[in-house]
This record gives C-alpha cells, sequence and structure tokens, in this order.
C-alpha cells in the first residue's frame, strides 16, 4: 500500500517525508491555491520544488478542458520532472487525452471519480491511477468507501493494472477503511496520517516505563 500526501504545503510535504513513509503527493488547483501561488510560472517552479522534496510520484492537475489544450499542458507539464503525474479530469476530452497520454508512456492519474463506470472507462484508457473521492461522497450521505470496495472488485476481475487511489480522504479512519477496501493508494491530510499513531495505551505504556526506569535504573 502506498502513502501519497495531499497537500501543495512544502512544509507538510517535508514532514511527511521525513517519516519515511512517503510514496508520492497529490495536488490540485484548490491545494495549490491555498499556498497563495501566483502566475504559471511560480506555480511550476512550486511542482518542482516538491519534486525535489519527495522521491516518488507527484499528481499535477490539467485546467484544460479540451484534449488539445489537455495534451498542451501535460507536456509542458512532464517536461518539469520524471516523477510528475498528470491529473485529468474523467470527462469525454479527459478519457481521450488518458488514452494518447497512456499510449505515449506518460503516467495519468484519472481524478474526479465518483462511480464504477468512471473508473472503468479510466482503467480502459490506461490511467495509472483512479482517484474516487470518497469524502466527497460521504458529504452528500453517499458511501465513499464502499466506492472503493467495488472499484477494486471490478478491476481484480478484470486484471485492470490501474491503481486504486483513494482521494478526499476525510480522516484517520478513512485510511484503515480504505486499506481494508484494498486501495493500492491513499493520499491523505498530514493530520490524518499522523493520527494512525495515536492511541492513548502507547502514550500510557510510555509514560509508566519512562516512570519505571527514572525511579530505577535512572536514578542519580
Ligand atoms: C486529490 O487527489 C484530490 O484532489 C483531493 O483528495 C480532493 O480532496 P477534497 O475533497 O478534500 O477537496
Amino acid at each position: 500500500m502506498k502513502f501519497f500526501i495531499d497537500t501543495a504545503n512544502i512544509e507538510q510535504i517535508k514532514e511527511a517525508q521525513s517519516l519515511g513513509i512517503l510514496d508520492g503527493v497529490t495536488t490540485n488547483p484548490s491545494l495549490v491555491a491555498k499556498e497563495g501561488i501566483v502566475g504559471r510560472e511560480a506555480l511550476l517552479k512550486h511542482y518542482v520544488k516538491i519534486c525535489n522534496i519527495v522521491d516518488g510520484d507527484v499528481s499535477a492537475e490539467v485546467i484544460a478542458t479540451d484534449f488539445n489544450g489537455m495534451i498542451k499542458e501535460a507536456e509542458e507539464l512532464s517536461a518539469l520532472h520524471p516523477n510528475i503525474v498528470i491529473k485529468v479530469p474523467i470527462i469525454k476530452e479527459g478519457l481521450k487525452a488518458i488514452k494518447y497520454l497512456s499510449d505515449m508512456g506518460i503516467k495519468t492519474n484519472c481524478t474526479l471519480v465518483f462511480s464504477p463506470g468512471q473508473a472503468i472507462l479510466a482503467a480502459k484508457a490506461g490511467a495509472t491511477y483512479l482517484s474516487p473521492f470518497i469524502g466527497r461522497l460521504d458529504d452528500i450521505a453517499s458511501d465513499g468507501v464502499d466506492l472503493i470496495r467495488k472499484i477494486v472488485s471490478i478491476y481484480g476481475y478484470y486484471g485492470f493494472q490501474t491503481e486504486v487511489l483513494a482521494a478526499s480522504i476525510r480522516s484517520t479512519q478513512h485510511i484503515i477503511q480504505c486499506a481494508e477496501a484494498g486501495a493500492d493508494v491513499v493520499t491523505s491530510p498530514l493530520d490524518s496520517i499522523l493520527g494512525l499513531l495515536k492511541h492513548p495505551l502507547t502514550d500510557l505504556g510510555l509514560q509508566k516505563f519512562l516512570s519505571d526506569y527514572n525511579s530505577t535504573v535512572g536514578k542519580k
């Protein structure tokens, strides 16, 4: 199972990288906007900065919604660094772009996925990653984790190579549920990743070990 961090924040990416468990980064235009990046040139530099921190796939999203525009952007983005993965929305033009890029050997991340049908099309087109947005489904009283389960099972039947990248993670519990559902990758905010470390019995146990040590072996 791969762990990606879902942010464009350099400090958070560095912190996740320092844990030694980070396999990649996902960004989107909203995450990039939060970092106060102004202008295309600054954005491209920001992507390179991220690629220089993490030795793994870094998703950068296209803004164009037509095939030619998407391919032009994809070429610009993939020239930045070998780890760049082109994030493309699952719309008709996006599907064509994924097929084209996959034939060219360029990695893609098919985004804004909310149904098994979209997942099948993306896999047929040769997407490297598929990003079902589970939190946004939960937000509308649907079941995001169930979508992961369905897609993993469909991909299993047919041997599709596309990796299921659970996105729109809202909690630590989501990470566990996606792992149980068989997601290949989970992309999460830093807090949700750090939440995996937490257990009150770990804290209590450590406290006791330290106080026992200090009252005996460590006594001065
Ligand atoms: C990542 O690839 C997605 O763009 C992201 O997880 C969406 O998350 P959100 O639903 O919290 O905006």
